[in-house]
């Protein structure tokens, strides 16, 4: 690549560890500690139109697919709008309903992508009303759309995407807080959110200090042919996520499940030889994890938790530091982008270029 490495052996140990700073710009400008709200200029939507939309519907694929995952949580969770993720290949091929209604919103890195693009294109076709959050200016999928926020998160170099995941997913609860304090949450809630945010740079620091200990971890699990990643509901995309980080660069084969999925079928996979990824975040559903940790140790499957706290069912444990609930899930995220890095380098693998891979899928 033609950008500096900035003294780092690989371009996606950079990446990842810039993103205390690529969140703090991401951020930069755009919390208002007075009203507890976002200012997010690039929508060019007024205050009439933002509460007229009564679904969001969010479209990017791979990492960007599961970022927008995160991000129909947060705004359900913050704004209570109906919203869900898709990936934007499916989207396009099988001819979707176009409300007038609805907010869609288009998630690419690079803003190139074909298949995201092609969906951006057929929805401004049918008159739907598009945002994009997008990391690079000016790209073919910012221009398509009507508004929309930009990561700022400089270039990302490396195939497997990290800081622009991370970027995408603050951009979310900014848009998930701006959507919902013109509707009904409250100014405290608004408060403990921008609060939250603000927090994220130097959590994110914390997190990064973890790195001798996921490495050794790394070594430790990579030796395996194959893991399995689950989460529920918050933690769900973020296996997903941390599944995909750890196939494309180290090509250990990995599967993310609903951690409740489980006992309906891939708990027939679980043994000593097949270990699991568990994300288990402190929120309300911390005694239904512990209980499925429970039963994948009675398989004798070995448990690295990522989460809030160290828990007796799991053989490793990641402690990271707590935000607010709903913010949870984009630091849970990062250990496991140290952790597939530690795994691909422990392999000898080209970590920041991938074989089959390329950086934007600019074809169909
Ligand atoms: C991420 O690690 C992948 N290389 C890939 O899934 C990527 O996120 C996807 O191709 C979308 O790219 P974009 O964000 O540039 O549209």
């Amino acid at each position: 690549g033609h950008y500096d490495n900035g003294g780092y052996e690989h371009y996606l140990l950079k990446e990842i560890s810039e993103q205390p700073d690529t969140v703090a710009r991401t951020l930069r400008g755009r919390i208002d500690d007075r009203f507890h709200i976002a200012h997010l200029g690039g929508l060019n939507m007024d205050a009439r139109e933002t509460r007229s939309f009564r679904r969001v519907k969010i479209i990017g694929c791979g990492s960007a697919y599961y970022s927008g995952q995160i991000g129909a949580q947060l705004i359900e969770e913050l704004a209570r709008i109906p919203a869900d993720a898709e990936p934007a290949s499916e989207f396009r091929y099988r001819n979707p309903v176009v409300e007038p209604d609805t907010l869609y919103v288009a998630i690419s890195q690079s803003g190139e992508t074909y298949d995201t693009l092609a969906a951006v294109q057929e929805l401004k076709r049918k008159g739907g009303r598009v945002l994009g959050i997008v990391n690079t200016v000016g790209s073919a999928i910012a221009r398509e759309c009507d508004g929309g926020l930009y990561l700022h998160a400089g270039p990302e170099v490396s195939v497997a995407s990290t800081k622009a995941f991370t970027s995408t997913a603050v951009s979310f609860a900014l848009l998930a807080l701006h959507l919902a304090r013109v509707r009904d949450l409250s100014p405290a809630d608004g408060r403990r959110i921008c609060e939250g945010l603000r927090k994220l740079p130097e959590q994110i620091e914390q997190i990064l200090k973890l790195d001798e200990h996921i490495k050794t971890l790394a070594e430790k699990y990579a030796q395996a042919p194959s893991m399995m990643f689950v989460g529920r509901v918050r933690g769900y995309p973020v296996a997903r996520e941390g599944a995909q980080k750890l196939k494309e660069i180290s090509y250990v084969h990995a599967e993310a499940y609903p951690a409740s999925e489980l006992k309906h079928g891939p708990l027939a996979l679980i043994s000593h030889e097949l270990p699991t990824v568990a994300i288990v975040p402190d929120d309300e559903l911390l005694d239904k994890n512990l209980t499925t940790l429970g039963e994948i140790r009675a398989r004798s499957g070995r448990i690295l938790m990522i989460g809030h706290r160290t828990a007796d069912a799991a053989d490793d444990c990641v402690v990271v530091p707590k935000n607010e609930t709903e913010l949870d899930p984009i630091l849970l995220t990062i250990p496991l982008q140290l952790f597939a890095y530690h795994a691909a380098v422990a392999l000898g693998r080209d970590v920041d270029r991938p074989r089959n891979l390329a950086k934007s899928v600019t074809v169909e």
